[in-house]
């Protein structure tokens, strides 16, 4: 099976480079930021069609075109390698969204398609055009891609045969922005301008990524990135190894309030289903194969990260630079990683076995690269309708807050155990629940776990859970037993499940 897992390869070292070299200081920028106008405001998020090979029919995406568009996503981009399967799906995934009244466009991976393909790309792009799920925008067929810098944006026109709006995944200083309508930032992550987490002295944060962009668009539309996460840990059991984070904590908070102030023409959400980097707000249910990722997926679900992003998405769409106006229910969101940084799974971990090949300069043995940025801490996310007082017990650790109506984050230090939430408003209890994951300080199935454990008060009614297909190569690479989808499943866990059912009052 090829995957398409290659936000990592040397083209991209390329690129972060050259756009560290376009950025001498932050004060060289000017501040470009036009709010985009608020009549044209869209919100794409970046769905991989490489790990979905084995949908059987259109009805295998409906959940994720109805789950997208509650949230307000207008359309999906379709990232496309050249499997065998990319047309089948295509056509799935375009008639799902025609009986789902969402969008979808094409988003041309880079890592599989080549920059002397432009005729290849143009052909692909007007096999798909004419379809009624077809994103348009001011009239004109919308197409992306990941990387693509130098390929001839002229030809790719001329072959689609159709006009089209081409918002790639261009690189200040690299692509040619005088060809382009639009251009898409992928890098939603602080990161060292090399494709690592950033070091004291070695910083580009993503509000730098946003200013060049703007300054290199000149008034064109910004497709400006929104990620929650960024971790992957594959070692020699796959040909991809790779084990890195990116600083992602309070990440998905920050950068949507960042977004509201910054007003950009257009939104992606990194990622839909891109499991393998940890960045997936799309449940663990939705179909896909298993490209290794499960070993740091299951039992892992993000929807709580859907929930938090839907007032933060109508407040874009509205133009306001607050969410507080569109928080209708109380709810709060919570995620840590299931251990502290200090246990050591040096003799079990997936990445000290074998020897991987690193052409790609992206695989490194036992904690993840950038691990230290960071922090041992559970994070939660209030989203209120009045103020109220947030506790929480992290293991040992217990704090309290005074939070605002709004939207409000606070983070607890990390404690072992178990970690429970709770809101009261005037001595009363709003919500309160006892998460189904207790941090623990051994290592689950052996390996480091960078990933995030998403959960949220009022509890889900069911607990999300990967199907068979995404637990096929679950025991590849692991040295211990790893039981699957026991979130919830154990009696004690039982018991708890009932202590996370919500009380409201
Ligand atoms: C905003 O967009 C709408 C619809 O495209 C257009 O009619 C209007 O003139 C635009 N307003 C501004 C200020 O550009
Ligand atoms: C679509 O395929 C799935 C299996 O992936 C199957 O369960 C479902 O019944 C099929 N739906 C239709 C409408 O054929
Ligand atoms: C960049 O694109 C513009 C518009 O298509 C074109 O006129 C120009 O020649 C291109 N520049 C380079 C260096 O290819
Ligand atoms: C990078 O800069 C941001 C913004 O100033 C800061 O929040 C972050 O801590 C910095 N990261 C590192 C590793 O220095
Ligand atoms: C934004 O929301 C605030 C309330 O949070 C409201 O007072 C304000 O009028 C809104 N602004 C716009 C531009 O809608
Ligand atoms: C884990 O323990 C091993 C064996 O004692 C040691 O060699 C290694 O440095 C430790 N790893 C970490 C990350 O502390
Ligand atoms: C390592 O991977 C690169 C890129 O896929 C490949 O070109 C090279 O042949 C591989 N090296 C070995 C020793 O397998
Ligand atoms: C893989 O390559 C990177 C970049 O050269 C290097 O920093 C890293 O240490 C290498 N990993 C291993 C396990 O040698
Ligand atoms: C938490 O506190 C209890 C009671 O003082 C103690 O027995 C336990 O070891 C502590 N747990 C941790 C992880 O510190």
């Amino acid at each position: 099976m090829k995957i398409h897992l290659g936000y990592s390869l040397a083209i991209i070292l390329q690129c972060l480079t050259a756009i560290v070299a376009a950025i001498p200081t932050r004060v060289a920028f000017n501040h470009l930021s036009p709010r985009a106008n608020t009549t044209d405001r869209l919100v794409f998020c970046h769905f991989m069609i490489g790990i979905v090979g084995n949908r059987q029919n259109a009805s295998d995406y409906d959940d994720d075109m109805k789950r997208a568009k509650s949230l307000g996503i207008d359309a999906f981009a379709l990232n496309i390698g050249t499997d065998s399967y990319t047309d089948t799906q295509l056509s799935y995934a375009y008639q799902s969204a025609a009986n789902n009244d969402m969008k979808v466009f094409i988003s041309f991976d880079f890592n599989w398609w080549s920059i002397g393909q432009a005729s290849d790309i143009g052909a692909k792009v007007k096999q798909y055009a004419g379809l009624p799920a077809q994103l348009k925008y001011d009239g004109k067929v919308v197409v992306s891609s990941f990387a693509g810098d130098g390929v001839d944006v002229g030809t790719l026109e001329s072959s689609a045969g159709t006009d089209i709006f081409f918002a790639p995944n261009f690189h200040p200083g690299q692509g040619n922005f005088s060809a382009i309508d639009g251009a898409l930032n992928w890098m939603a992550w602080d990161n060292n301008g090399n494709n690592k987490a950033p070091t004291p002295g070695h910083n580009v944060t993503v509000a730098d990524g946003d200013q060049s962009y703007i300054s290199a668009l000149s008034g064109k539309p910004y497709v400006a990135p929104a990620s929650a996460w960024f971790s992957t840990h594959y070692g020699a059991e796959v040909s991809y190894s790779k084990n890195w984070v990116f600083p992602s904590d309070l990440l998905w908070f920050n950068r949507w309030n960042e977004i509201l102030k910054l007003g950009p023409q257009f939104v992606e959400v990194i990622t839909w289903n891109d499991y393998g980097e940890s960045h997936y707000i799309g449940p663990l249910s939705s179909p896909h194969n298993d490209d290794g990722a499960s070993k740091w997926v299951m039992d892992m679900p993000h929807d709580g990260w859907l929930e938090m992003a839907k007032p933060f998405i109508s407040a874009y769409k509205a133009g306001n630079t607050s969410v507080n106006q569109y928080i209708t229910d109380d709810q709060l969101i919570y995620w840590y990683r299931p251990t502290p940084k200090s246990i050591n799974c040096s003799s079990t971990d997936n990445t000290e076995q074998g020897n991987p090949n690193n052409s790609s300069g992206n695989f490194f043995r036992g904690l993840p690269n950038g691990y230290e940025t960071l922090e041992d801490a559970v994070f939660v996310v209030s989203l209120l309708t009045e103020p109220a007082t947030i506790k929480v017990q992290s293991g040992n650790n217990t704090q309290t807050f005074s939070a605002e109506a709004g939207a409000s984050a606070f983070s607890v230090p990390m404690g072992v155990g178990k970690q429970v939430f709770s809101v009261t408003r005037n001595g009363q209890s709003v919500l309160s629940g006892t998460s189904l994951k207790d941090i623990v300080d051994t290592c689950i199935c052996g390996i480091y776990n960078f990933n995030a454990y998403v959960g949220t008060l009022p509890a889900p009614s069911t607990i999300d859970q990967l199907q068979p297909a995404g637990l096929s190569l679950l025991t590849q690479g692991l040295q211990v037993p790893c039981p699957t989808n026991t979130l919830g499943a154990s009696s004690t866990d039982a018991s708890r499940r009932y202590a996370a059912t919500p009380t409201r009052h």
